[in-house]
């Protein structure tokens, strides 16, 4: 993994923190518990200020604020989310600046958000409460879930999570990740690269994306790749840049998709006049497959800061810039 040294020297004791959050208040009250030396200032991502970002050492947050985003003084970026686009994409940070990323396990909580909808979709749930809605008894033959196959792209630890939940209901499951290693003991029967989806991706029942906003994922998922699909649900719990979305009614028509679990979008909010929000064959939900939780964010925070007071990188958060995440 290519990571860069430390910008400034080791040991590295920042005071003062901006956080940059709708949750700021009381992640604000759950580092003072912990650490009340610690000088905060806090807002929505949007409020911050140029002059917050001229006071601040740290930054805490998902998203740049608008006032200043090359973040002023700040030497060091902590993102409080799993993805870190928001910091190196269309421009990255300065090399300058740390960049580190959220410890907190998404995994677990997109495995619920992927298992829910497989099985909304595999037992007709909306379509049965429609029924119940119009007071129509309404049988039909349900498929199951298990003996299907689900094809995992990006090995991660959301990825390997949604494998492990899919794996235990009797899913064969098959992965995709820029290097194609496989980790002894994961849920993957194999794990190819990317450069394989043209083959992999028409044997899948499900196609849940994982994978980070690159320069090298934006539009993987392009229609000529979505033409090789054979009937899958196709699940986005990635970044919405990773499928190209405007060619989705089309694959649904054609039978490429027989439908699409979204929780991330090109846009977001996902503009009012998408075509999707109406298409019955899309289930649409607001990004909240896996949520930043303040403990999960502080702890993560508080750990990076120990390791760096310490006189240490905290590598195993610490961005790769040259991947992406
Ligand atoms: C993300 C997040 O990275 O919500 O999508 O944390």
């Amino acid at each position: 993994m290519t990571l860069s040294a430390a910008p400034f020297a080791l040991p590295f004791a920042p005071r003062r923190i901006v956080i940059g959050s709708h949750m700021h208040a009381p992640l604000m009250d759950w580092l003072r518990e912990r650490r009340p030396e610690l000088e905060t200032r806090g807002g929505k991502f949007t409020e911050i200020s140029a002059a917050d970002l001229a006071w601040a050492e740290v930054y805490l947050g998902f998203k740049r604020p608008p006032s200043d985003p090359s973040l002023g003084n700040v030497r060091w970026v902590h993102s409080t989310g799993a993805g870190v686009d928001g910091f190196l994409l269309p421009e990255p940070l300065a090399p300058s600046q740390l960049l580190t990323r959220s410890s907190e396990a998404f995994g677990p909580m997109i495995a619920e958000w992927a298992v829910a909808r497989i099985f909304a979709f595999q037992q007709q749930l909306a379509d049965l409460a429609e029924a119940q809605r119009a007071r129509r008894w309404a049988p039909r033959a349900i498929a199951h879930v298990t003996g299907t196959r689900a094809l995992i792209v990006g090995t991660g630890e959301i990825g390997t999570a949604v494998g492990r939940a899919l794996a235990a209901l009797g899913c064969a499951v098959t992965g995709a990740s820029r290097s194609g290693a496989t980790r002894a003991g994961g849920p993957f029967r194999t794990v190819h690269t990317v450069s394989a989806l043209p083959e992999l991706v028409g044997d899948a029942d499900w196609i849940v994306l994982t994978l980070p906003a690159t320069l090298t994922t934006r539009g993987l998922f392009s229609r000529a790749l979505l033409s090789r699909c054979r009937g899958a649900l196709l699940l986005n719990a990635g970044r919405g840049a990773v499928l190209d979305e405007s060619a989705l009614p089309d694959a649904f028509d054609q039978g490429w998709l027989r439908g699409a679990a979204l929780d991330v979008f090109e846009a977001e909010p996902l503009p009012e006049a998408s075509p999707l929000w109406a298409d019955p064959r899309v289930m649409i939900s607001p990004h909240i497959s896996g949520i930043t939780t303040v403990a999960g964010a502080g702890a993560g925070f508080l750990e990076c800061l120990a390791e760096l007071e310490a006189g240490r990188l905290p590598v195993a958060w610490v961005v790769d810039r040259v991947r992406g995440y």
